[in-house]
């Protein structure tokens, strides 16, 4: 049974603690930007996207939205959208919520993974212009044929490094940590491999827990800004043999090969904060470990022959999201950004391609956060 005062209790806390949607329903159920218009979204459909949704239909329009996972699609939520009036395809496959989007003929739309935006392209449907909140849509839309209309990059402005990658990740990750090992960060000496945003805050988050950090990355440039940062970055090596926590946070397959894998410490914990699961060579410890053994829940040891037993933590997925854990403000600002770009591209006429984010946009986003976090 959908639990839609669950999800009405989870929106009232959102809008108690960081109402930056609610701020920006006010000004949409002002102005009505979406009157007369048809949206279609391809989202998660979380409470996370409700908030958001709910702020959206504010300012009229007719509202049609598609799961992109089912794993991560809430009944609550399909209830919920429903009863706002939102058109909802979250039963059967992925893809017959997506072609009853593009059969809706929608004027606008939002995207996760291109999903929505390739479909549009290949029924020869031409929206104004779409958004695209994902590195993983870019990356696809980059790699298809020329765009037959605009579409909003909203991943590459600067709240997402600055905010989602670096707060978001380095604060949930330690969460996650703490939750499924029952350790301290204090006196531990962590090794984070890759210093962009999302090392940078896994390392500033673990100094900040009291850990003793150092910094290993291929890039100089990336090494001298960690030094400056306070992070010593010893050779590969050396790192390795000092640290009893190792996470990976390159965004490259192996960062951590097996070669420095054998060198760490018995009972090093092994954590991944970038993308996908093989950046700790997790195939190279399976082919090796004389023996595999379930220490916890999400903790799995593995024992070289000879040499250490490392501990793997949620296989070497990214391992906040596989807990979910972290604040959601990162998110929730993402969104602003998502309602705020839907609402610019009412207004502007671009050209068919991939645009980029209009600085004001975030900028307003910003100003928003800023008033309501006092
Ligand atoms: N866990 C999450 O929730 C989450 C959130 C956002 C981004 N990400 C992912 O995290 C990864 C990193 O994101 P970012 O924004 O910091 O990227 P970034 O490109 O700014 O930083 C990556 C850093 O890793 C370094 N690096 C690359 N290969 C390396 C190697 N073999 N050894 C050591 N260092 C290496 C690079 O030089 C660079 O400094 C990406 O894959 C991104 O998709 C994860």
């Amino acid at each position: 049974m959908p639990d839609t005062a669950r999800v009405l209790l989870e929106l009232g806390r959102i809008d108690t603690f960081f109402p930056v949607l609610s701020s920006l329903g006010n000004r949409w159920a002002a102005a009505r930007p979406f009157e007369g218009l048809t949206i279609g979204l391809h989202l998660h459909l979380t409470t996370l996207t409700a908030t958001v949704v709910r702020e959206l239909t504010l300012g009229g329009g007719r509202w049609i939205c598609s799961a992109a996972n089912p794993a991560t699609t809430d009944p609550s939520v399909v209830a919920f959208l429903r009863d706002l009036g939102v058109e909802v395809y979250s039963g059967g496959g992925i893809e017959d919520g997506l072609e009853a989007t593009v059969d809706a003929d929608p004027t606008f739309f939002a995207d996760v993974g291109f999903a929505l935006g390739s479909r549009l392209v290949a029924a020869g449907r031409r929206p104004r212009a779409g958004v695209e909140i994902t590195r993983s849509g870019i990356t696809r839309l980059r790699a298809g044929p020329p765009l037959p209309f605009p579409v909003l990059n909203i991943n590459d402005g600067r709240l997402k490094p600055g905010i989602e990658n670096r707060h978001g990740v380095g604060e949930g990750l330690w969460q996650s940590y703490t939750a499924l090992t029952g350790c301290h960060l204090a006196g531990r000496r962590v090794l984070v491999i890759g210093y962009g945003a999302v090392g940078a805050g896994v390392a500033a988050y673990a100094r900040a827990g009291g850990a003793s950090v150092e910094v290993m990355d291929v890039d100089p440039v990336r090494r001298l800004i960690a030094h400056y940062d306070g992070f010593p970055t010893p050779p590969p090596l050396d790192a390795v043999r000092r640290a009893k926590v190792m996470v990976t946070a390159g965004g490259v397959k192996h960062s951590l090969p097996l070669a420095l894998l054998r060198e760490a410490n018995d009972g090093t914990v092994l954590i991944n904060a970038g993308h996908g699961a093989d950046e700790i060579d997790i195939e190279g410890l399976e082919a090796e470990a004389d023996c595999v053994d379930q220490v916890g829940p999400r903790v799995v040891g593995y024992r070289l022959p000879g040499g250490p037993q490392l501990m793997v933590l949620a296989g070497g997925n990214p391992l906040n999201i596989v807990m979910n854990s972290g604040s959601q403000e990162p998110v929730l600002l993402h969104f602003a950004v998502m309602g705020l770009a839907l609402e610019w591209l009412t207004r502007h006429h671009c050209a068919p391609g991939e645009v980029a984010l209009p600085p004001e946009l975030e900028a307003i986003a910003a100003e928003v956060a800023l008033a309501v976090l006092g």
